[in-house]
């Protein structure tokens, strides 16, 4: 495979590092996984609440729902929650999925399939592709390829009325065609039962050590009282930066670390096109993760290369034992499109408290809303944010 980009410096171009990944276990069958997951928690037992995953690519957002992994030296507890179907059409983030996290994800486009297909679920999450409202990509809308993709979701909230709807974008979809398509997303949601709320969550400030900003669009089924509680970054007193992610992969430049062996030579790209060269800092968050490494290149803090497989992983908040089987390319592109697990961990915890308190609390006091851990937890209803649909 070759490298891609052009040398500014004259010099002859060079190759790619050809390697493939050695792994002998995926995430959830890695016995290292196993033994702290018996300290905090196995993900995925049959009490918890049931979740469908559409867009599930390799499982970024699932995973970090789920919980029950360590990365970046702490550990995120198991959540009540159970995947009980995921879907996507892209064979590599099936596989990859497959491998890491469980059966229960099917090939299929969305397109085509008929939400009465799908089983009803207590929890619908999807992270609809975002090309066509990236700012990064043509900006085209509805009216591109993937732009009406979140239709599926739509439908199925319609059909199997879960009690919560989780989407995930980027925030481009608030600023594009004067925030309308964001503002019919919504009015969409609510004409199927939903009031509805926007999170602009930064990565960085809940411990992603890289400059990421996602949007999630929540929805909780209109006969439910309150609203979960938008969470709150816990490093907003510092960031985690990319040398303190990375420094003890430095040295390691085989698969001792999974992934970790593969990454493309140190070719600088001349400059063009609107893309270019970024070198990491040490000290600050690394560059925004793109799933498309062609664009934007990232370096290396300190050494002379771009970043690993593994090393991107690692600023997407995945562990180590969640392993990528494919050759860089293709697993940089599944890095890329994730949801941070650290970041979807946060945003699950809020979800499970509330459909927890909603669970609890009996029918009188949901109404009065007077018990107050389930005030606290149940949150007001969004009433008229920036993005509500609520006063409309
Ligand atoms: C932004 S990624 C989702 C990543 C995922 N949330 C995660 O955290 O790993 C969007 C996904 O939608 C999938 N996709 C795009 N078009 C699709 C279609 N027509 N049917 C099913 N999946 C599709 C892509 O393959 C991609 O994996």
């Amino acid at each position: 495979m070759r490298c891609g980009v052009r040398r500014n410096d004259g010099k002859k171009k060079r190759r790619a590092r050809r390697t493939m990944p050695e792994f002998r276990h995926g995430f959830l069958s890695n016995p290292k996984v196993q033994e702290y997951q018996s300290a905090i928690g196995t993900p995925g037992h049959s009490e918890g609440h049931s979740v469908t995953s559409l867009f599930a690519g390799c499982g970024g957002l699932d995973l970090g729902l789920l919980g029950g992994f360590n990365v970046l030296g702490r550990s995120f507890v198991a959540q009540p929650f159970r995947i009980i179907q995921a879907v996507d059409n892209s064979p590599d983030a099936v596989e990859a999925y497959r491998l890491n996290l469980g059966s229960e994800i099917r090939e299929a486009d969305l397109r085509t399939v008929s939400v009465s297909d799908l089983a009803p679920a207590t929890l619908l999450t999807g992270g609809f592709p975002c090309q066509d409202f990236s700012s990064s990509g043509p900006k085209t809308g509805f009216d591109g390829r993937r732009g009406r993709l979140y239709r599926v979701m739509i439908e199925y909230a319609e059909a199997h009325q879960p009690k919560i709807v989780l989407g995930e974008n980027v925030p481009h979809l608030a600023r594009l065609n004067k925030g309308k398509y964001l503002e019919t997303i919504l009015r969409e949601l609510e004409a199927v039962g939903y009031r509805c709320d926007v999170w602009d969550l930064y990565a960085p400030d809940f411990g992603v050590p890289q400059s990421r900003r996602r949007l999630f669009i929540v929805g909780v089924r209109r006969d439910l009282p309150g609203f979960p509680v938008k969470p709150c970054g816990t490093f907003l007193g510092g960031h985690v930066s990319i040398d303190e992610a990375l420094e003890d992969l430095e040295a390691v430049v085989d698969e001792t670390v999974t992934n970790q062996s593969q990454y493309f030579v140190a070719t600088r790209a001349s400059s063009g096109g609107g893309q270019g060269d970024h070198t990491n800092k040490v000290g600050e968050v690394a560059y925004c993760i793109r799933a498309n490494a062609r664009g934007r290149i990232q370096f290396h803090y300190r050494l002379d290369r771009r970043l690993t497989v593994r090393e991107c992983a690692r600023l997407q908040t995945f562990p180590d034992e969640f392993v990528f089987p494919f050759s860089t390319q293709r697993n940089l592109t599944l890095i890329g499109n994730a949801v941070p697990p650290m970041l979807a961990h946060a945003v699950g915890e809020r979800l499970a408290d509330y459909l927890q308190a909603v669970d609890e609390a009996d029918a009188d006091e949901v109404a009065m809303l007077q018990d107050e851990r389930v005030a606290t937890v149940l949150h007001r209803a969004p009433q008229t944010t920036l993005f509500s649909t609520e006063a409309r």
